[in-house]
């Protein structure tokens, strides 16, 4: 795991688009799962500038939604995938045909769950998985406790989360109880990580995520095992005790 602490959060988006721009250098159909929620959003801004000033291509990339929430459909203004669309997909001229989504409001979820962990394992698995870190060390949405095999499923929202998310939902009562993740085990399976963690609230779940122990209640902790991680904070999220080194 290579862990690179930049000084605030604009160094941090651009270190991160660098990282993602050489991804897309180097396979120009690479298969990337991307997360919403605000961390990655300097990312995304990055990426457009880039995209705006002809240096990266996208137009043979393939996405895979990562989560959703259950009940939303697709062009709902509440859904994962509106969001996803609007500040990564559209700045970045991706179409729909280069999208895999969780549809949320699928009659059966369970063969919609199987059907995704298929594509992709059929596209060959991710090659990036872009992350960002939750308050309860959730990774997409898999919420603690989820294991290291857990696949592609619905889960239900901790309190944690839901209370987190009400910022965006004008109240705790009225954000879903339940969503769709992409499981952890193709995740943890891609062939590289890119950790996105910004900011003083994510400072103790970091350390956990960084030197706890690996367990189901903290998911992010398998970052640890796993292949190719790239861990990119800024100093707001830094625990004390971590040196700026590799860990
Ligand atoms: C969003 C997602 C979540 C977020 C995490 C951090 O699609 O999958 O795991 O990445 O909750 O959210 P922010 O970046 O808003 O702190």
């Amino acid at each position: 795991m290579e862990l690179v602490v930049e000084r605030d959060y604009p160094t941090l988006s651009g270190v991160a688009a660098d990282v993602v721009a050489d991804v897309f250098r180097e396979k120009s159909d690479a298969r990337l799962v991307v997360p919403t929620g605000e961390t990655p959003l300097g990312l995304y801004r990055n990426l457009a500038d880039r995209k705006d000033r002809g240096e990266i291509d996208t137009s043979r990339l393939r996405v895979f939604q990562l989560d959703e929430y259950l009940g939303l459909a697709l062009d709902d203004a509440r859904s994962l995938y509106r969001w996803m669309r609007e500040v990564f997909l559209e700045p970045l001229a991706i179409r729909d045909h280069q999208v895999t989504w969780l549809p949320g409001d699928a009659a059966n979820l369970s063969e919609a769950c199987q059907a995704y962990d298929r594509a992709v394992e059929q596209a060959g698995g991710y090659d990036l998985a872009i992350l960002g870190l939750g308050p309860n060390g959730h990774l997409g949405f898999n919420e603690p406790p989820s294991g290291a095999d857990a696949p592609t499923r619905v889960i239900t929202l901790t309190p944690e989360t839901v209370s987190s998310n009400a910022r965006y939902w004008g109240g705790e009562d009225r954000v879903p109880r339940q969503a769709l993740t992409a499981g952890m085990k193709q995740l943890l399976a891609a062939r590289q990580i890119l950790l996105l963690v910004s900011g003083p609230r994510k400072r103790e779940i970091l350390a956990r995520t960084l030197q706890g122990p690996v367990t189901p209640e903290v998911p992010a902790s398998f970052l640890q095992r796993a292949a190719r991680v790239t861990v990119i904070t800024d100093r707001d999220a830094m625990p004390a005790p971590v040196s700026l080194r590799e860990v």
